[in-house]
Order: C-alpha cells, then structure tokens, then sequence
C-alpha cells in the first residue's frame, strides 16, 4: 500500500445502542476513506429489559477495525497512516466484570432498560417529597431508570455474585467506553481502567461541579468508589491497542455519542445546538462554562474538555429514548413496515388525511416529562385509518418530541433557537426533516456528511496533545441542506395541541 496517500489518518469507534462501526478519516480532509459495520444483539428476556453481551459488543468492534483494515489495503492506503483512534458510543449502558478473569459479571444493561423502575422508587422512598431531582445539584440529573448508577444498583440488589465482588472490590464497573477501553489496553493484563468527563457525566455518580466521583453519589447508590474507572478529558493519549492490526496505536479521543456529535458538528459556541436521531434523539445546546441548571426536566451534562488542562465545556441536554427504535418495532412487532427505509415512500405516497397521534412510551418519557409510568398511546383511528397513518404518526412523534425541547429549551436559554442542526441515521429520511421543520417552525440545516458522531470523537483524537494532527477549526462551513417551514402558523398550532393531547393520555394510563 501507499503511504502518506491521504495523509494521516485518525480511526473512529463508534459502539451505538444497534450497531458497532470503525470508520477511517483523512485528517486533514475529514473524509471517510472506509468503515465497516456490524449490528449487535439486543436481548429482551423481560418486558422493559434490554441488555446485550459485552463480549458481542468487543468482538464486534474488532471484528469492525479488521474489516476496515482489509479494506484500507485494497484501497491501496497504507493502514500504518492511522496515528490515533477515538472512542465514542452509546452511553448510560452498565457492564460490570471481574478485574481478575475479565470475564463479565452480568450482560450490559442498555440505557433503554426499565428493570430499575422499582429501584428508583426504593431510592425516592426516603427522599423529601419522593423528589427526583434531589440530586441534580450534585449530578445535573433527574433519578430515572435510565442513568448507570441505577443500574448498578440494581445489579448489586439482584445478582449476589456482583454484590460479593463490589463488596471484595473485585469487579470494575464501566459504561462501554470503559469496557472498550479497558479490553483494548490489555484487559487483565495491564488493561487502563479510563472513562472521560462526558461519559462520567451520566452516571449519576459525578460531581458535575469539580468533574470526580463523588462521595455523597457513590453513598447514595451504595456503589464502592474502588471499582470505579479514573475520569479523564475527551481528549489525551490515554493508551495504547496491545493486539491485533493496530497494535500500538494510541488511543486518544473519547466521548458519550450525543457529544461527540456535538464536537462533529462543530458546535464550539455557546448557544450552538444539534439534534442527533439515532436509536432515541437527543438535542444537546452548549451553554459554554456555565453550568446550567434547569427547572423544566433537561439534563446538565458535560459537553467535552478537550485536553487534560482544557476548561470543560457544559450543555444541556433534552434526551428522548424512542426515535428510530420505533420504526423497527413497526417493521419486526406489527410488521407494518417492510424496512425501516421504507418508511419515507410509504407516507408519501399514502392519499387519506389522518389525524393520529402515537406518543411511543416505550421506556416511559424522558425529557421534559421524566414519567417512568407513562404509556405508549395510538389515537384518533377510524375504520379508514391506513397502516401509512400510524408510519407517518411514528415520524411526527420524533419531530414533536424535538418540538417540546426546543421549547423548554428556548425558555430557559433566554435565545431561541433560530435554525436546528441535524444529523444520525434517521436524518437522511427527507420527510421526516420537513415535518420537523414545518411542525417546530425553524429551518432545520443537515450537513452533508452525516457522521458526526464518529467524526467528533476522530477529531478528538486527532486534536490530542502529542498526536496533533486534527486542527478544530478547520473544518468549518461544510456543505449543508437546508429544510424551510412550510406550514402555516395556525396549523402547526393545531397538530401541536393535538399532540399535546396525546401526551396527556400517555401520562394518565395508570389506573
Ligand atoms: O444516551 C443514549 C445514547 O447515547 C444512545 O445513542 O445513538 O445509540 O441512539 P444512540
């Protein structure tokens, strides 16, 4: 192969809720020369649980830099040109193992997951009021069933064999950058036990002031602080691979997937905003240096710092857990849907005017409501409703969804937001960027290179002190498409309140 071709290049692990991929950037083009992807189980032995085999996750991600390795070669670019690899990936998601064997102590449990809701309630009972946000102050997070430290606890309530190996501080706990990380570097020999800020931000076990493990949150959840990783920068060789065709490579770059899309799309600025549509959808605004703490149900979370001695940036977060996830459930539990691709032509092409609403509950809501209780709800059907009416119902929910952060989010950011900043997989669906256009009333701006995520955390690598091939400001001004409102007022007014409606019935299900 060819060396120097492109230039250097910088690797990106990108480990989502569905898929592992490894994608290879040019740096000083931000290219994607190749990547590889591979689709990752999801077991749901119960109603509400979602876990997956940490060993699916690793060999997946290996499997995925050998692909793309192979692929490097016959595309006649040497892979000795890759000088850094970043690490982004789906965050929340709980793995505990045995630091001596590395053998895992349970499956991971998927941010998804709604086992913890009778752990929440334990941890409320004794709380003033039952208040969920009794530790925001502390972590920026509402309690719910969907952050780590839940999630652990409920692993030491429920699995004795974790709880004897937290109690004998045995075991490591780590969300899958942790886990990636720790198995990359060696694992039992000699593996670093790392996360970084981002990914620390959302374990409910962070002080999201002085960015360490707190001592009241590990108290609360009972979570030995031992068995916790060291918290580092987005942004800082923290090792090197000790196996296979990367062998001593560093890696550099490391952030939760919603921020390291925030990084690829270039958002630097305070007030800067982008909404990422993947498995959920999660709309992050960077609120600069200052924390923000807010009243109406979004998340303070850590948006990058980028270096051991960068100041860290904030954002805050309005996070929904069903967005492309339900398009799969039409097509595999109602089979309604072909493909989740065919989505878009089916809507289109559909000639009856429906008027249903879905609000998919199906982790309960997030943002801004925060209900664990509440239900996923269909209504407005008649006899004539056709199958297209509930695929196009399904669309809307993600953009209404988007609708009611964006409003939260312009009341407690002062500046509303002039234009959305999209990117994810569910981006390239046409329609549905009209409809969130026409249905939040602000022109919605899609880059053309929609791999942000894994783009953030390539850069991050890239940027790192002693790799410094990644200049942030580089890149600016990609090209864009651009998607205008074309609905009146009046009638976004009326699809939103029926809307609102809708949420209303989800949020009463309960008897
Ligand atoms: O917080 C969960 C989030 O990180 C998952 O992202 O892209 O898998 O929907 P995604």
């Amino acid at each position: 192969p060819t060396r120097g071709r492109f230039g250097p290049l910088v690797g990106a692990i990108d480990e989502g809720t569905s898929s592992a991929r490894f994608l290879v950037f040019a740096a000083q083009t931000s290219e994607v020369l190749t990547f590889h992807q591979i689709e990752i189980e999801q077991k749901c032995p119960k109603e509400g649980w979602v876990q997956q085999d940490p060993m699916d996750i690793y060999n997946a991600v290996i499997q995925c830099i050998e692909k793309s390795v192979e692929n490097l070669i016959k595309l006649d670019i040497d892979p000795a040109d890759i000088v850094a690899v970043g690490i982004t990936n789906q965050r929340e998601t709980t793995i505990i193992w045995d630091s001596q064997t590395g053998e895992p102590l349970h499956d991971a449990i998927v941010w998804l997951d709604t086992r913890t809701a009778e752990t929440v309630d334990a941890l409320l009972a004794d709380v003033r009021d039952k208040n969920q946000d009794y530790l925001r102050p502390l972590c920026g997070l509402p309690m719910s069933t969907y952050f780590s430290a839940v999630k652990a606890r409920w692993l030491r309530d429920n699995i004795p064999e974790i709880k004897d190996a937290m109690d004998a501080k045995t075991c490591m706990f780590g969300t899958v950058d942790s886990w990636l990380l720790w198995k990359l570097t060696g694992g039992p020999e000699g593996g670093l036990h790392i996360t970084d800020v981002t990914n620390a931000s959302r374990t409910m076990l962070m002080n999201i002031k002085t960015l360490q493990w707190d001592d009241t949150l590990c108290k609360f959840f009972d979570i030995p602080k031992e068995i916790l990783p060291e918290i580092r920068s987005s942004s800082e060789i923290y090792g090197y691979f000790v196996n296979g065709p990367l062998r001593g490579v560093p890696i550099s770059g490391c952030l939760g997937d919603q921020q390291s899309a925030l990084v690829g799309q270039m958002c630097f600025q305070q007030g800067q905003a982008k909404n990422t549509y993947g498995t959920g959808c999660f709309l992050l605004y960077n609120t600069g240096t200052a924390l923000v703490h807010s009243t109406h149900g979004l998340l303070t979370t850590v948006a990058y710092k980028l270096g051991k001695n960068a100041t860290p940036v904030y954002a805050l977060e309005g996070a929904i857990a069903i967005a492309g996830v339900c398009f799969r459930w039409l097509r595999d539990n109602l089979g309604i849907l072909k493909s989740v691709e065919e989505s878009e032509s089916i809507v289109r092409d559909m000639t009856t005017r429906s008027e249903v609403a879905f609000v998919p509950a199906f982790s309960g809501l997030y943002a801004p409501y925060w209900r664990k209780d509440a239900r996923s709800v269909i209504c407005g059907l008649t006899e004539e409703t056709p199958k297209a009416a509930i695929v196009k119902a399904a669309m809307e929910a993600v953009c209404f969804q988007t609708r009611d952060i964006m409003d939260v989010m312009n009341q407690e950011c002062g500046i509303p937001l002039r234009t959305l900043l999209v990117d994810g997989g569910m981006t390239a669906n046409n329609l549905i960027m009209q409809m969130q256009s026409d249905l939040c009333g602000v022109p919605v701006v899609r880059p053309l290179m929609t791999e942000t995520t894994a783009l953030g955390a390539a850069m991050a690598a890239g940027y790192a002190e002693g790799i410094n091939v990644w200049e942030l400001k580089g890149h600016q001004g990609v090209p864009k498409d651009y998607f205008y409102p074309t609905i009146t007022e009046d009638e976004r007014d009326i699809r939103y309140s029926r809307w609102k409606m809708a949420i209303k019935r989800s949020l009463n299900w309960q008897p």
